[in-house]
């Protein structure tokens, strides 16, 4: 019997796309600064925080919290493979629509491009209202339909940005949110270095590591490889900056 259904959403975490993104999508906490600063806009530090990691992945945002807010983080975390490949320890089985948390226990809940895996938005909407005390913020770090301009990766495989397209909106989201009470209080973009350069983007590119590129087809991911391995041979040393979407409902 199985203790936990792993959802199915766009895309599988099984063993092969959790490799992939393990090895694929590791980011530098050096080159999230402005991330750093971005949420402490919005979630102060003080003793004591207690913030929610939905869909954890590999812990690199759990990570990155308790060692910037001196946080307590719990990493929730529904793919078994995905589980295996997360070093932060606070880490527990279960996911978005069905929290294993208690009621008005969290200071904040981080849901770092996750949201697009999630089809009950209402539910996962009533679900962080039940486990957030009044007033506690949901940030939600994203690229959102219509909005997917600030990454690079579009610049190598446009067609990808067709799959954003069928993201959840901004619009989607608050609609989804504030059935649960929430309201938007702050949208931003907010820029990282995603490589430290286009050499290592070029070489370290796994397909299975990017929901878009997996849901095109063959061929324009063939040209779309073409495209970056020309771009890295023209400037193999220019870092790779990407900007995403932060929106916080309170
Ligand atoms: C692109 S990864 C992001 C991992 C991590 N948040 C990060 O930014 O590095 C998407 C994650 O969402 C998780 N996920 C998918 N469906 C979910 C659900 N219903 N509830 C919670 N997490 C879910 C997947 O298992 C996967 O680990």
């Amino acid at each position: 019997m199985i203790a936990l259904a792993e959802p199915m959403g766009r895309i599988a975490y099984d063993e092969k796309n959790s490799a992939a993104f393990a090895a694929g999508r590791q980011l530098n906490l050096d080159g999230l600064a402005a991330w750093r600063a971005a949420v402490a806009r919005h979630l102060p530090a003080r003793a004591g925080l207690r913030l929610l990691d939905l869909g954890a992945g590999t812990g690199t945002w759990s990570a990155a919290f308790r060692q910037w807010y001196g946080a307590e983080v719990l990493a929730v975390e529904p793919a078994a493979a995905m589980r295996a490949r997360c070093a932060y320890p606070v880490l527990v089985a279960g996911r978005a629509e069905a929290l294993p948390v208690a009621a008005a226990s969290l200071d904040g809940a981080w849901i770092s491009t996750v949201i697009h895996h999630l089809p009950d938005l209402p539910a996962v909407a009533a679900e962080l209202r039940r486990t957030l005390r009044p007033g506690a913020p949901v940030l939600i770090r994203s690229v959102f339909a219509g909005r997917g301009g600030g990454i690079s990766l579009f610049r190598w495989f446009p067609e990808a940005l067709r799959v954003v397209e069928s993201y959840p909106s901004v619009a989607d989201i608050c609609a989804a949110f504030g059935e649960a009470g929430f309201a938007p209080v702050a949208l931003e973009s907010v820029p990282q270095v995603t490589a430290p350069s286009l050499g290592a983007a070029a070489v370290g590119l796994r397909r299975a590591a990017h929901t878009p590129l997996l849901l095109l087809d063959d061929a324009d991911y063939d040209r779309g490889v073409a495209r970056l391995r020309a771009a890295a041979d023209r400037a193999p040393e220019a870092p790779v900056v990407d900007s995403l979407d932060l929106l916080v409902l309170r």
